[in-house]
């Protein structure tokens, strides 16, 4: 497949020190970044200035999965600021960059989580995109008056009905209902105003939503989860989908099958963008690359590393020698498609456990790549141009340093070669994604019906 002149589209994947797993040990990082807003606000700054389509943040309801305190006390993603309260408010200080943060349809309500996101895409100008996850991490259950995490395929199930009630609940006003005519005094058209009456297996919801429709007619809709369940449910509603995919083969076969699933939903693949993780370290040189990427490897302890396995896996490793094999994962009972990844990624490669925790430090299992800005360049655009990615959510190891390094040489040599934009061609998230604006479906209706 060659894509002749299309660009790439770039998503920045949050992290407050970094990616890697003690980036907040590097002298060049921020430790405190989790609770320093000015640093978030510096990074969002950076990506803006290398006209990157959108940030992206991960989240879960939980400080971890696990908690091997001697593990967990070297770990600095445990508690940082609340990701929608972020993406908010960086939206006053940005312009133009989409901001999609994650929510889970495990453990939220569709009218509140649709009214937020609403309200994000009204107060960004368009520039919202809601991340649909299921929620991989048992442990947040115990936060949400449940004893046990919902089973995986019931949480798809509740996932689809959930994304399907959202996206009624966007629809509840036309774009032309409010009126706002003073003269007589009405406020808005009452035939523009939709009560959703939702009932269903999971959820009763009457609507409308007390939000007017957005800019984008509705924030964009993402999705990550990479399991059966995962794909069809992406196939069927998302627009783009984050994946992991270690490697280019996987990238393609990911992208075929998911890309492949949406015919029988009446959708044209061009209307969702898979961005696969990319763990980036660059640098001037293939030397100072390397040099970059080992100075990290050395501050992991063994103690987080195997924490971040345990938390990764689900496997326990209690009693297990560091430099033996891993135990395997039983695909059936995997707590999510990571897990089943990173045990096969060590069968193939032959990997210890010390290995792996060493191997997935900085990725967790995305793609990594170290070298130079050529070179960069050149794996992004055989990924772009042989069907593996429609763009990347780039993952530097540090922040902002390892961001400043991308959008100061990768950047320019993706623009070099035609793959990224000069400048910001439109103002919303859908405009840089080059996705339709969705007709209000009551809107359509009626037209139809004309
Ligand atoms: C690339 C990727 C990113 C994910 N990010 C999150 C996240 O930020 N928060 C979360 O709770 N779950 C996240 N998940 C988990 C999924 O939502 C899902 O609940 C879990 O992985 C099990 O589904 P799966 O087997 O379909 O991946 C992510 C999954 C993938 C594949």
């Amino acid at each position: 497949m060659d894509r002749g002149k299309g660009q790439l589209k770039l998503g920045m994947f949050l992290r407050p020190a970094g990616h890697h797993l003690v980036a907040w040990r590097h002298p060049q990082s921020h430790a405190d970044a989790g609770v320093n807003f000015r640093s978030f606000v510096e990074v969002a700054r950076i990506a803006e200035r290398g006209l990157f389509d959108m940030l992206f943040s991960a989240d879960s309801a939980t400080a971890s999965s696990v908690f091997d305190e001697n593990g967990l006390r070297r770990m600095h993603y445990v508690a940082w600021i609340e990701p929608f309260t972020l993406m908010a408010s960086l939206a006053a200080v940005t312009t133009h960059i989409g901001l999609v943060c994650t929510a889970s349809t495990t453990f939220e309500e569709p009218f509140s989580l649709a009214r937020r996101f609403a309200s994000l895409d009204l107060v960004s100008g368009g520039r919202a995109g809601w991340n649909l996850v299921t929620s991989g991490n048992h442990t947040a259950a115990f936060n949400f008056s449940r004893d046990e995490h919902m089973a995986k395929h019931d949480r798809y199930l509740r996932a689809r009905e959930f994304a399907e009630v959202v996206t009624g609940l966007w629809d509840s006003w036309e774009d032309d209902a409010f009126i706002r005519d003073r003269e007589s005094g009405i406020f808005f058209d009452p035939a523009k105003m939709h009560t959703l009456g939702h009932r269903g297996e999971h959820f009763k919801v009457m609507g409308p939503l007390n939000v007017a429709r957005s800019p984008q007619g509705r924030p964009v809709l993402v999705q990550a989860g990479a399991s059966d369940d995962g794909k069809e449910l992406a196939a069927e509603t998302a627009e783009v989908v984050f994946a992991a995919s270690p490697t280019i083969e996987e990238g393609r076969a990911f992208y075929a099958d998911v890309k492949g699933r949406m015919a029988k939903y009446g959708r044209d693949p061009d209307d969702l963008k898979v961005m696969p993780g990319f763990y980036v370290t660059v640098a001037p040189t293939q030397a100072e690359a390397q040099a970059k990427r080992a100075a990290l490897q050395d501050l992991i302890h063994p103690e987080v590393g195997l924490a971040l396995l345990v938390q990764r896996t689900g496997l326990d490793l209690s009693g297990y020698d560091v430099d033996g094999p891993l135990p395997d994962v039983d695909p059936e009972h995997a707590i999510s498609s990571r897990a089943t990844l990173l045990s096969d990624m060590a069968r193939r490669e032959g990997l210890t456990i010390r290995q792996l925790y060493t191997r997935i430090a900085g990725g967790r299992g995305h793609y990594d790549i170290c070298g130079t800005p050529h070179y960069i360049a050149d794996v992004m655009e055989e990924w772009f141009r042989t069907g593996a990615a429609d763009g990347f959510n780039i993952m530097p190891p540090i922040l902002p340093a390892g961001l400043e390094d991308f959008v100061d040489l990768v950047v320019p040599e993706l623009q070099r070669r035609g793959l990224h934009r000069t400048c910001y061609e439109g103002t919303t998230l859908r405009e840089h994604l080059g996705l339709r604006r969705p007709e209000n479906i009551h809107a359509r209706a009626r037209k139809a019906a004309q």
